[in-house]
């Protein structure tokens, strides 16, 4: 099986590029960040403190995250409900980035990630794929853009959407965030030593693909 790793910071546009990437490969494309989403709505839903480490490990045996493809598309089940939908509010963005700094949810989640990568030809698009999850990924990416340009794509995403967002606040959060995955003592993001770095800042969607495409294809 090959895999391919591809990392990044919040909003690098690493699920769009990804998926349409992996499309053209015939591989199958894996949103890791949608499971620590999941995790974070349940504790949300739960009336739970997100950042509180012991209230979220409690949580976790009655959590069930299973990841399934529907029509080709990955979609996300939190004890049998489908909640593709439900993780991509903003509230959840946050939440997500608070459980995923606790030991216990990264260990939850781990093994879900390798069999996939095990049993199927994938691109897995994460934070720590190429540094933890698969370490001896084929092929290692770091998917990155500024935090302005960053900011910009998520606000055109979700007003797009019909959501009544602040510029500002969208930055805000994503500077956080980034500090968040940045800083966190387990796992936390980072470039593999071994991962190529593709900025894309200067691209447009549609370069960006070619981009990452040309810099897979001539590695494989
Ligand atoms: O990629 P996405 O923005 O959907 O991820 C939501 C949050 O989940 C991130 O801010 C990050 O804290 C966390 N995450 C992680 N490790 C991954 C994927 C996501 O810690 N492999």
């Amino acid at each position: 099986m090959i895999s391919i790793a591809i990392d990044g910071p919040s909003g690098a546009g690493k699920s769009t590029i990804a998926k349409a990437v992996s499309k053209k490969l015939g591989f199958i494309y894996v949103d890791t960040g949608a499971l620590y989403r999941s995790i974070g709505l349940y504790v949300l839903n739960k009336g739970k403190d997100t950042a509180n480490q012991m209230d979220v490990a409690a949580l976790l045996p009655e959590i069930n995250v299973q990841i399934r493809y529907v029509d080709g598309a990955q979609h996300v089940y939190l004890n049998e409900k489908d909640v593709s939908d439900d993780i991509r509010r903003p509230p959840v963005s946050m939440a997500a980035s608070n459980v995923s700094a606790h030991p216990e949810v990264r260990e939850f989640l781990l093994n879900l990630q390798r069999q996939f990568a095990k049993e199927n030809n994938v691109v897995m698009d994460g934070r720590d794929i190429g540094t933890v999850v698969l370490p001896n990924a084929d092929i290692k990416i770091f998917l990155t853009a500024s935090s302005e340009e960053r900011a910009r794509r998520r606000y055109k995403e979700l007003t797009e959407k019909g959501e009544k967002v602040e510029f500002e606040q969208i930055h805000e959060e994503i500077k956080q965030r980034d500090y968040n995955d940045s800083h966190r003592a387990i796992a936390p993001l980072k470039q593999a030593d071994d991962a190529i770095l593709v900025d894309t800042t200067e691209c447009t969607l549609e370069e960006s693909i070619d981009k990452l495409e040309t810099v897979i294809r001539s590695r494989m």
